[in-house]
């Protein structure tokens, strides 16, 4: 069986309530299959209430380019290590709301590796560069993030197959759109070995729904 590794981006949603609710219906869910890694993204103000009780591996989805020290508003990697073991850098919503270049992205790569955080570094195309020491590539169209419209699953597989040549990560996921419905389509394909789901991870029963799919 084919190992895969899915991973819910919760983006800007949530209260600390909503989590709890969110977590009492996953985990009436089961089981969750052997031959995923699943990990989940959630906004920093959650983490500590999701780390004692998640089944599931957690993440953050952004991290300063900074260490700690004077830096009003920003969450070190430091910090977010001391609650989760994953981190997204790079989403497409960071480059393009908040201005994120490959030079600043290159920093929070540095800053997540230094303390051991593991990372998910998206990228549109297989033009984007890639910095050393990402574990997970995600590939995203960003014309397919939230709009219900996704890379085929034929191209998503040249897409990846491209990323991996270049960046020699071994994991490479593709996001964009994808449900129960879809994944099984692209996750067939020979060089995806997983999926990067927003709006589907936001549903507990959809989540899972979308993991047994997948696996
Ligand atoms: P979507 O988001 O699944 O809602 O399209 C994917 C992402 O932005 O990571």
């Amino acid at each position: 069986m084919k190992s895969l590794f899915i991973a819910g981006n919760w983006k800007c949603n949530k209260t600390i309530a909503e989590a709890r609710d969110w977590l009492q219906a996953f985990k009436n869910q089961s089981p969750l299959p052997a031959n995923a890694t699943i990990v989940l993204c959630v906004p920093c103000t959650l983490l500590n209430f999701l780390k004692a009780e998640l089944p599931i591996a957690l993440g953050a989805q952004n991290v300063s380019p900074f260490p700690d020290g004077a830096y009003t508003g920003e969450v070190s990697a430091k910090m977010i290590k001391e609650l989760a073991d994953w981190v997204i850098i790079g989403h497409s919503e960071r480059r393009k709301y908040f201005g994120e270049t490959d030079e600043v992205l290159k920093e929070k790569v540095v800053r997540a590796k230094e303390v051991g955080l593991k990372i998910i570094y998206c990228v549109s195309d297989d033009k984007t560069a890639v910095p050393d020491g990402i574990d997970v590539v995600a590939y995203e169209p960003v014309w397919a993030i939230g709009t219900g419209k996704t890379d085929t699953p034929d191209n998503a597989n040249h897409v990846i197959e491209m990323i991996k040549k270049k960046s020699r990560v071994t994991t490479v996921i593709y996001g964009g759109s994808v449900t129960p419905d879809n994944v099984a389509s692209f996750v067939r394909e020979l060089s995806i070995d997983g999926v990067l789901p927003g709006g589907a991870s936001l549903h507990p029963e959809i989540f899972f729904q979308l993991i047994s799919a997948a696996s």
